[in-house]
């Protein structure tokens, strides 16, 4: 039953939650940022996709262990006017060079990667000197009620929702890992609830 939910049930609620069009709304605040060659840390179903810049992109390569997301992104793959690449893989445990990207973008993975230390450094690691870390990314609310029910639900939501923590301090962690955030705006996404609605977005450079 468990292995059902997961490979059926849950890449089709992730696919359908992501591809609200309040996400969208967000995503087009993110996404046209990138430049370059792109590693997108967890593509999922290709969602972002139609929000790069295609004047700007030279390639994604979208890296995410979810074939079933992946399925989920063929159309979108498809349709980009710009080279893709899908790799079945861990952010932890890039199969890339040293220095060879100019942006890594993550939009609502950071929540789900296990672990996110060893995925900050797969991507510091990945980057050219100079490149860009861009996030859109929910996590710990700056609101003490609302984060006291992250840190309460969060050990009952995540078996549910595939391994995503609503507890993370995403900019803690960011910087924690060897990154200096360069911009960032913060806030309650627009009719989400708000344990699962606090939302960062910004960029950041290795120190
Ligand atoms: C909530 S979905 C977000 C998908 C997509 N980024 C978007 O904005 O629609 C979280 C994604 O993280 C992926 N993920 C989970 N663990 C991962 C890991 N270790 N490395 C990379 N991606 C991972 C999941 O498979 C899923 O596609």
């Amino acid at each position: 039953m468990k292995k059902f939910y997961e490979n059926h049930i849950l890449p089709a609620l992730v696919h359908h939650v992501c591809a609200h069009e309040k996400f969208s709304a967000v995503r087009g605040k993110i996404v046209p940022r990138a430049k370059g060659v792109v590693v997108e840390f967890g593509i999922g179903s290709g969602l972002n996709l139609p929000f790069y810049n295609a004047q700007e992109v030279r390639a994604v390569i979208g890296v995410d262990p979810s074939s079933k997301l992946a399925e989920r992104a063929a159309s979108r793959v498809r349709a980009a006017p710009f080279t893709v690449e899908l790799i079945a893989r861990s952010a932890e445990d890039l199969p890339l060079e040293d220095n060879s990207a100019d942006t890594v973008l993550t939009t609502f993975s950071l929540c789900t990667i296990p672990d996110l230390a060893g995925a900050f450094a797969e991507a510091r690691r990945v980057l050219k000197p100079g490149g860009q870390l861009l996030f859109c990314e929910h996590g710990l609310a700056d609101d003490a009620r609302i984060a006291k029910w992250q840190h309460r639900i969060n050990p009952f939501w995540m078996p549910f929702s595939g391994g995503c923590h609503l507890n993370r301090d995403i900019p803690a962690l960011t910087r924690e890992s060897g990154f200096r955030i360069t911009d960032m705006e913060t806030g309650f996404m627009d009719g989400a609830p708000g344990i699962g609605g606090f939302l960062f977005r910004g960029g950041a450079k290795a120190r």
